[in-house]
């Protein structure tokens, strides 16, 4: 059930620099999302997106990856730092752990993913460079539902940016999260508006309301 106003909550788990993290943030502010971010929490004490959350009063978490025995334990306590918050939507932003089918089916249709290339090309990790390295033309991101089956789950957004003869794969990489900043925040209010629409591999994205004159 859809609540209204600021009670839609976004839980977002980073593991660094959270530059999508902020993108969201920043969105969700200056577009009057009606939903709020309330917390960030990472897998890693270090990640530089805490302070930044933190800088701006959002409730920030570590749940430390390295203090559990295995992927279960993790998990388990992740979800138990989440629920907390009742979130909408859980939002994964340069989250760099492989979520156990418990924990994805626990947030079914809630979670929501960013892949650094235009899925299902390229699953996995380093995706730039395996780009680079397969002569693609044409290169990008991709916001996904999460399920079980590892960066495969139901596109809801894509950008494509062009492969120059020139990129390497740091140039190539900032091409990518450039739109990434663009579509992801969008993928997410899509989400927490209810706009979503899945039928098995396909998301229908509703339209945000025009605004009522
Ligand atoms: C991005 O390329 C994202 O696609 C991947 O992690 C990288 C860093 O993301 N999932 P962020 O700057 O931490 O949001």
């Amino acid at each position: 059930m859809q609540t209204q106003g600021s009670e839609n909550k976004i839980v977002i788990l980073i593991s660094g620099q959270g530059s999508n993290m902020q993108a969201i943030v920043n969105a969700c502010e200056r577009e009057h999302w009606p939903a709020r971010v309330a917390a960030v929490v990472s897998n890693r004490p270090d990640a530089a997106g805490l302070a930044y959350a933190a800088g701006l009063g959002i409730a920030t978490a570590v749940v430390d990856h390295t203090a559990y025995s295995c992927r279960e334990d993790f998990d388990a306590a992740l979800a138990a730092c989440i629920d907390q918050y009742s979130p909408r939507a859980i939002v994964l932003a340069g989250f760099m752990r492989v979520l156990t089918s418990a924990f994805v089916q626990r947030y079914a249709g809630r979670l929501i993913n960013i892949h650094p290339s235009l899925l299902p090309a390229f699953p996995g990790l380093r995706t730039h460079q395996r780009a680079l390295d397969a002569g693609v033309k044409w290169h990008g991101a991709t916001a996904h539902l999460v399920t079980n089956d590892l960066d495969h789950g139901p596109i809801v957004a894509q950008a494509v940016v062009p492969v120059h003869d020139d990129d390497t794969e740091v140039m190539l990489a900032e091409r990518v999260l450039e739109q990434e900043h663009r579509i992801y925040p969008a993928a997410v209010r899509a989400l927490v508006e209810g706009r979503l629409q899945v039928r098995g591999l396909r998301v229908f994205v509703r339209p945000m309301q025009e605004v009522s004159a």
